[in-house]
């Protein structure tokens, strides 16, 4: 079945990133010149997606703002004849069918994902978080997860491996390598514990899920800090029928971070057609001095 919808929760109070995220919300941070959630939308606009559904929370109405029209903007780029901006402008209103609900209290990832059973009906969907920016030079990352579940017909989870070190932040997987960048998962645990990790590869940022995950949701108990896990909905969908894990080919940079968010300025800045040459000539020259 085509996936076309896609989840995108953005409700979280971003509390590793303050101040910067005490007013303006952590997934409207810039990457260059371009906030980090609209280069999620586009990765799912890329991949087939027509119908998104972001969840926001108190305070973070902006990222409405951000995917509507603005009047009055449009009007003075024209007037100064800056007419490939304004049209840029309106484009971001144009990518797709976006619409909003708010999670009243934030309980957590899966109880954000809950919130959007109404929005998903009973088809599959993409989950993107929020804060996670994936950049592709080929396929988008979504897409690869979305063709994993046309294929094998499975939920599906986005998969890095992370140094030993790190493990304790994401979901670690019980992982079998299936083919190519695809491995069969049995089993997760989120945000183990020195030791009772199954593996390195880890849940990255994406997955694909059966609209049943919403009665996995149902009635879950708090899990790791105290939230309501996404994970743990995943880990009962892996235990019964088995899911899918897919090393995705792009890089993940996680704007919920502090040197998440100075690398994707620094290696999207190199590479970004109006700045990349002087910002290069300018990293060469500081590098001297490190
Ligand atoms: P995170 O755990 O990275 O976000 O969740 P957070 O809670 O904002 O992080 P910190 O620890 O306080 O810095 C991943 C994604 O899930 C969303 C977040 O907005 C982020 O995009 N999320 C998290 C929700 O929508 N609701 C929640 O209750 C929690």
């Amino acid at each position: 079945m085509k996936i076309r919808k896609a989840v995108i929760p953005a409700a979280g109070l971003g509390t590793r990133v303050l101040p910067a995220s005490k007013a303006c919300p952590k997934e409207l941070l810039p990457i260059v010149d371009k906030p980090a959630i609209q280069y999620i939308v586009e990765e799912a606009v890329a991949s087939g997606i027509t119908d998104i559904l972001i969840i926001l929370s108190r305070g973070k109405s902006m990222v409405a703002d951000h995917f509507d029209r603005n009047l009055e903007l449009e009007e003075k780029l024209e007037s100064i004849g800056k007419n490939n901006i304004a049209e840029e402008m309106k484009a971001i209103s144009k990518l797709a069918n976006i619409q909003y609900i708010r999670q009243t209290e934030m309980k957590g990832l899966g109880h954000a994902i809950s919130c959007a059973k109404p929005f998903v009906g009973d088809e599959p969907f993409a989950v993107l978080y929020g804060d996670d920016v994936i950049f592709s030079d080929t396929i988008p990352a979504c897409k690869e997860l979305c063709d994993a579940y046309e294929k094998y017909g499975k939920g599906v989870v986005g998969a890095k491996a992370v140094p030993q070190e790190h493990i304790g932040r994401y979901g670690s997987l019980k992982a079998e390598p299936l083919e190519e960048n695809f491995y069969s998962v049995s089993d997760m645990i989120e945000k183990p514990a020195p030791g009772k990790e199954f593996s390195l590869y880890s849940i990255m940022g994406r997955c694909v899920l059966p609209s049943k995950i919403f009665d996995l949701l149902e009635n879950l108990p708090a899990g790791a800090g105290g939230e309501i896990q996404l994970t743990d909905a995943m880990k009962k969908l892996a235990q019964t029928e088995g899911m899918i894990g897919v090393e995705y080919h792009g890089k993940r940079y996680d704007m919920g971070n502090k040197l998440g968010i100075l690398q994707a300025n620094i290696e999207i800045g190199l590479k970004h057609p109006e700045i990349g040459p002087e910002f290069r000539q300018y990293l060469k020259n500081l590098a001297q001095f490190l």
